[in-house]
């Protein structure tokens, strides 16, 4: 019987660690898959990009798109065209596409127009805020593709109520999950505190490269001024997203931030050296969607700058607190937590790294129909 030919979708930075998983999965089926990565370059930078499929052991892509930075619509523009190509040569029976960044609108698009049925990994998430560039695109990707992987109930629902079937609804859990799972045992071989100079617990991990946090000057000096705050109470390590470092840079605000004391700046990190901080860190600071989820695993109480989450899950039984990126809401959030280290937390249900599994039994026996007993 001829196999069944997907490919997966990766462009951005969190889209790694939720297709690694599933390449694994697929890898043990080898007669019934062939399964091979299509990377639209969204990332290119080493530590963006590269880094990651070291870290994850993922496989070379089989394309590799080039599309770079740019305005939203160039970038999903490059996408379109070269994906489009792609699909032309490689008539795959199923596309995969992960998250919420340009690249996975731009992949749904091409495909789903082209007759090709799609899968889209992690949907359903909703912030109900479409100032967010992700909400439109998971909005976007959700109303137009034909299967539906979610990762906790909020995303059933919001499924269900947008007109999705339910007989398309599958809840399987957290890849992201399955990949921190996975690398945990590796973490050890980090040197990654020792580098730093930093011994766990004392320190918390800050991350920050939203849009409506670090594109304008108001806000962004407001940050400055807050991360100034905290710095007096623990010391910050800040691993700096590109996006942020320019627009510090350009803002002249870089020079300000550089002379905080107790700030540890740092390049974009590793999957495994980031993992290896957040776990041990005594708190989290964050706009990452991602992070969210990943510190409720570890249960690391997590604060993150924005007003809405897609991902109530985490905040609902997870370690996570919504903090509105406001400086006396803030300085009260850390205040408390540094008080009380001890969220009562629990782990939703299904991120017990077996997702991708869960995920591969379903294309084979729901999708294309009873293909592992046959
Ligand atoms: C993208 C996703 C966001 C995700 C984030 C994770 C969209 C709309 N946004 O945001 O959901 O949380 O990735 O990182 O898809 N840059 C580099 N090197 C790189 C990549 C980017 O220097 O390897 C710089 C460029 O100046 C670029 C800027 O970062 O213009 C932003 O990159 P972009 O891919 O547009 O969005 P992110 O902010 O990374």
């Amino acid at each position: 019987m001829k196999k069944i030919k997907i490919i997966s979708v990766v462009g951005a930075r969190p889209n790694f660690m939720k297709v690694a998983p599933l390449e694994r999965e697929f890898a043990k089926l080898p007669h019934i898959f062939e399964h091979l990565i299509c990377h639209t370059g969204q990332h290119y930078d080493y530590e963006m990009s590269q880094s990651f499929f070291d870290d994850l052991g993922l496989s070379k892509p089989s394309f590799y798109l080039g599309a770079g930075s740019g305005s939203h619509g160039e970038q999903t523009g490059k996408i379109l065209i070269e994906f489009e190509k792609v699909c032309q040569t490689a008539k795959p029976d199923l596309v995969i596409v992960v998250g919420d960044v340009n690249s996975t609108i731009a992949a749904t698009l091409v495909a789903v127009k082209m007759g090709i049925k799609t899968a889209h990994i992690e949907a359903g998430l909703r912030s109900f805020d479409r100032t967010m560039p992700e909400e439109i695109n998971r909005i976007a990707t959700d109303s137009i593709c034909d299967y539906f992987f979610v990762t906790e109930e909020s995303g059933v629902k919001n499924l269900l109520r947008e007109g999705r079937s339910p007989e398309k609804i599958f809840f399987v859990g957290n890849t992201m999950i399955d990949s921190l799972i996975g690398i945990l045992p590796k973490i050890d071989k980090s040197k990654i505190l020792e580098n730093l100079n930093i011994s766990p617990k004392t320190f918390a991990l800050m991350t920050l490269h939203r849009p409506s946090n670090v594109d304008s000057k108001k806000q962004l000096s407001k940050i400055v001024e807050i991360i100034r705050f905290i710095a007096e109470k623990i010391t910050i390590v800040f691993p700096i997203h590109p996006r942020t470092k320019k627009n510090l840079e350009k803002l002249s605000l870089l020079s300000e931030l550089e002379e905080i004391p107790n700030l540890i700046q740092t390049e974009p990190l590793g999957y495994i050296d980031f993992i290896k901080l957040m776990k041990n860190s005594r708190f989290v600071i964050t706009d990452s969607g991602g992070i969210q989820e990943e510190t409720t695993f570890l249960q690391i109480p997590c604060l993150t700058l924005r007003t809405t989450t897609e991902r109530p899950i985490t905040t609902e039984i997870g370690t996570n607190r919504l903090v509105p990126p406001v400086k006396e809401k803030i300085i009260e959030a850390i205040i408390e937590t540094l008080n009380q280290p001890n969220v009562e937390s629990a782990i939703p249900p299904l991120w017990d790294g077996k997702t991708a599994e869960r995920i591969v039994n379903i294309i084979a026996n729901v999708i294309f129909k009873n293909r592992i007993n046959k």
